[in-house]
């Protein structure tokens, strides 16, 4: 019989005399109680438990608002026209079914791996390693494609303020007019060293940083609202639906991020209660911005004029007010928006492995806790490192459709565990329910599906074999060392 959650009973073997068969070996699953008393702790040291709702918030609005609002706005308005505008709604739609099953599940195990964590409680390991493995393409790609975004408002605002711009050979990646991109790099080494330096300090500097963004969408709405001209609506839906749809699945990478604050429940000093909250506050938060600030975009600016260009936001202030210096403070912000992206998406990942290799799966390094800041050191120099690589090599839309793709697929599962967990633990105590479930997960579930579908060829062959090398390395390596294969040493060090 599979395990359904019930408690673990220390010292219990992992399975009947000669070992449990390999379908029941990958379908083990990991008992709630046991992740949440694992929770917090790592090898030699355990996480701090200082945030509160508003940094948790501020931490999903921080991976959420960026590349998505300030660049790839202006690359879907061609694809939708005016109703770029629906295309948000309904990309926010799709979220938010995921979101109230992630709220849900945040609650209910509060821990590190966000929905990796909730994948082991309920599907098994291998669908959690599944999981987790598309969360490195949510996170660890994202910021990879995020830094990207973040180099191009740099040139404008260097270009604005100081009119120099740094030359293509070192500002885009091969394939892109370029060697290197020395600015995507820069940045994901800036968030790196805000990591080093504790949660807290992070958290702090993601506050400030997400106050300017906001602040700058606000400023965007208010003047460019002087240059809208009703015409510029008069064909709203020039495309039909399918622009619509077409341009939603593009935008749905402007949605990822409103679930980072469940990468932190370990760092949350009421997780079962502000993490749902937070999940939930932050999405309905971007969802405003973000179609008041496509509204006034196309409102301002005749769709067909929007090119592929990369700083649209930042060209309309300057367009609407005749004056550089409105396009050049926009721009100022946006290097400062995006950059907390790369701040609170680069701790996501480092937290989801950090949950990853505490059972096992992938090497322990991921887990080391520094005693000095209470922070998985090792584990954020190397994932930046490896981000900081991407970054500068891979041009930025090839990334972006990558990201989508991943956290779709992590998505749809988390919309499978919240109604799995509901049936095999009815009795557990639920600081957020997803109303009319399993109706809204299972539309949570068919939105994924139905986006990921509308994704390229050439996506989902990068996406068969990011799976593929992922299986290869859960058979190699994390299979045979899952600690669940040997539950009587547990990772908490009380229980040592
Ligand atoms: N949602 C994030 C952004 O738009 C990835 O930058």
């Amino acid at each position: 019989m599979l395990d359904h959650g019930a408690p673990p009973q220390p010292g219990t073997p992992a399975g009947p005399p000669g070992g449990p068969g390999l379908g029941a070996r990958l379908m083990r699953r990991k008992p709630v109680e046991r992740l949440v008393a694992e929770g917090g702790h790592g090898e030699g040291g355990a996480l701090r438990r200082t945030m509160g709702l508003w940094q948790l918030t501020m931490i999903s609005i921080g991976a959420t608002l960026g590349t998505g609002i300030f660049v790839v706005l202006g690359e879907a308005v061609p694809k939708a026209g005016p109703a770029v505008t629906l295309s948000f709604v309904l990309a926010g739609l799709t979220a938010l079914f995921s979101a109230l099953s992630y709220a849900e599940l945040a609650g209910t195990i509060p821990v590190a791996g966000s929905s990796y964590s909730y994948a082991y409680a309920t599907l098994g390991e291998l669908i959690a390693w599944i999981c987790g493995w598309c969360l490195v393409l949510e996170y660890g790609v994202s910021v990879a494609a995020v830094a990207v975004g973040w180099g191009e408002y740099l040139n404008e605002l260097l270009d604005g303020t100081i009119g120099v711009t740094i030359p293509a050979a070192l500002s885009a990646p091969p394939g892109d007019g370029g060697y290197f991109n020395l600015p995507a790099l820069l940045v994901v080494l800036l968030a790196m060293a805000f990591l080093l330096g504790g949660a807290r300090e992070s958290a702090r500097a993601n506050t400030v940083m997400v106050m300017v963004k906001i602040a700058a969408l606000v400023m965007f709405c208010a003047i460019g609202l002087q240059g809208v001209r009703s015409g510029n609506y008069a064909h709203f839906m020039p495309l039909g639906m399918a622009g619509v749809s077409a341009a939603g699945a593009t935008l749905f990478f402007s949605y990822i991020g409103f679930d980072a604050a469940s990468t932190a429940g370990e760092e949350a000093r009421n997780a079962q209660r502000d993490l749902p909250r937070a999940i939930m506050l932050s999405l309905v938060i971007v969802t405003l911005l973000y179609v008041a600030v496509a509204a006034v975009a196309v409102g301002a600016k005749p769709w067909r004029s929007f090119t592929d260009s990369e700083a649209a936001l930042a060209q309309i202030m300057r367009d609407v007010t005749g004056q550089s210096f409105w396009g050049t403070l926009l721009a100022f912000c946006a290097v400062v928006a995006i950059a907390s992206v790369v701040l609170t998406v680069l701790y996501g990942q480092t937290r989801v492995l950090f949950a990853m290799s505490r059972d096992g799966l992938v090497p322990k390094v991921f887990s080391k806790v520094h005693p000095k800041t209470g922070t998985p050191r090792a584990n954020t120099v190397i994932v930046s490192l490896f981000c900081g690589v991407l970054a500068a090599a891979i041009p930025l839309g090839q990334l972006a459709d990558a990201t989508s793709i991943g956290t779709l697929f992590a998505f749809a599962l988390v919309n499978v565990a919240v109604v799995v967990l509901r049936r095999t633990r009815p009795e557990m105590s639920r600081s957020f329910r997803v109303p009319l479930s399993p109706v809204l997960p299972a539309l949570g579930f068919g939105c994924c599906v139905w986006l990921m579908g509308s994704l390229s060829t050439v996506t989902w062959v990068i996406f068969g074999v990011w799976m593929a090398a992922g299986l290869v390395f859960y058979f190699v390596y994390g299979h045979r060392r899952s600690r669940l294969a040997a539950p009587e040493t547990p990772a908490t060090p009380e229980a040592k």
